[in-house]
């Protein structure tokens, strides 16, 4: 049996295509949804729902849906992108530009980007997790502990496909604005519910480089008896 911090370093999203010739059997999945459903949620409300993606006709009109990056998304960012690897592990924090093209300039333009439609189409199986407010946490002041549970879903689904070896890229594109309003008409999802995130799951392409991966160090967050 691997050692528990081991598993939850190995854990990463995969940016890259799945490789389309393998699907993921009934088991696994079932794992994966049996692993969500153990997450701890504030006062055991369990707000969520799940909608498995595995038709390619559906696939395939999510990933056809029309997706401008938003300006505040352009703006906000910039800062956090660093520009070289070296940066990128000095800095500990955030993602590597290598994904992104857009700079502040940009964000008095419409830039529609195919990133959806590109990974969806070679995805096996979209799940879209949906939050129920109405499910919310007691004297929740905005369901704070409500909206902290998915996260805690979102991790149990995550480590679980690791460890089955199937890959997970969240892909929150598909929340808020015309898109959500879009998702959601195609996957038939009822008006109260909203979409929490969203994740793309697969087979890695075997030979795919690595990317780079940062954390801070223990000490950089820990603050002992007093902040
Ligand atoms: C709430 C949330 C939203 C995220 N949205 C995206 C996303 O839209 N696209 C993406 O590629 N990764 C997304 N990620 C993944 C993070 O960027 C990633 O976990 C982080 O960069 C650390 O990399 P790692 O997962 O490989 O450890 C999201 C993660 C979380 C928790």
């Amino acid at each position: 049996m691997k050692d528990t911090l081991e598993l939850i370093k190995e854990r990463k999203s995969i940016r890259g295509l799945f490789d389309s010739k393998k699907s993921m059997g009934k088991e696994d999945l079932h794992k994966i949804l049996e692993a969500c459903s153990w997450a701890p949620t504030a006062h055991n409300m369990q707000n969520f729902e799940i909608v498995v993606v595995d038709d390619k006709t559906l696939l395939q009109s999510i990933g056809n849906i029309k997706y401008t990056i938003s300006k505040t998304y352009i703006k906000e960012n910039y800062p956090h992108l660093s520009f070289s690897e070296e940066e990128f592990r000095k800095r500990k924090t955030g993602l590597l530009s290598t994904r992104f093209t857009a700079t502040p300039k940009d964000d008095q333009k419409e830039i529609t980007n195919d990133f959806i439609g590109k990974f969806l189409k070679a995805t096996d199986v979209l799940l879209v997790f949906l939050y129920d407010p109405n499910r919310r946490a007691p004297a929740s002041e905005g369901d704070f502990l409500g909206i902290m549970s998915l996260g805690c879903i979102m991790e149990n689904m995550w480590l679980m496909a690791n460890s089955l070896g199937i890959g997970v890229q969240i892909v929150s594109a598909l929340i808020g604005g015309p898109v959500e309003k879009e998702v959601k008409r195609i996957l038939n999802i009822p008006d109260h519910l909203r979409i929490a995130f969203s994740c793309r799951l697969g087979y890695p392409v075997v030979g795919e480089p690595k990317l780079a991966r940062v954390r801070r160090d223990v000490v950089d967050f820990t603050h002992i008896n007093k902040y």
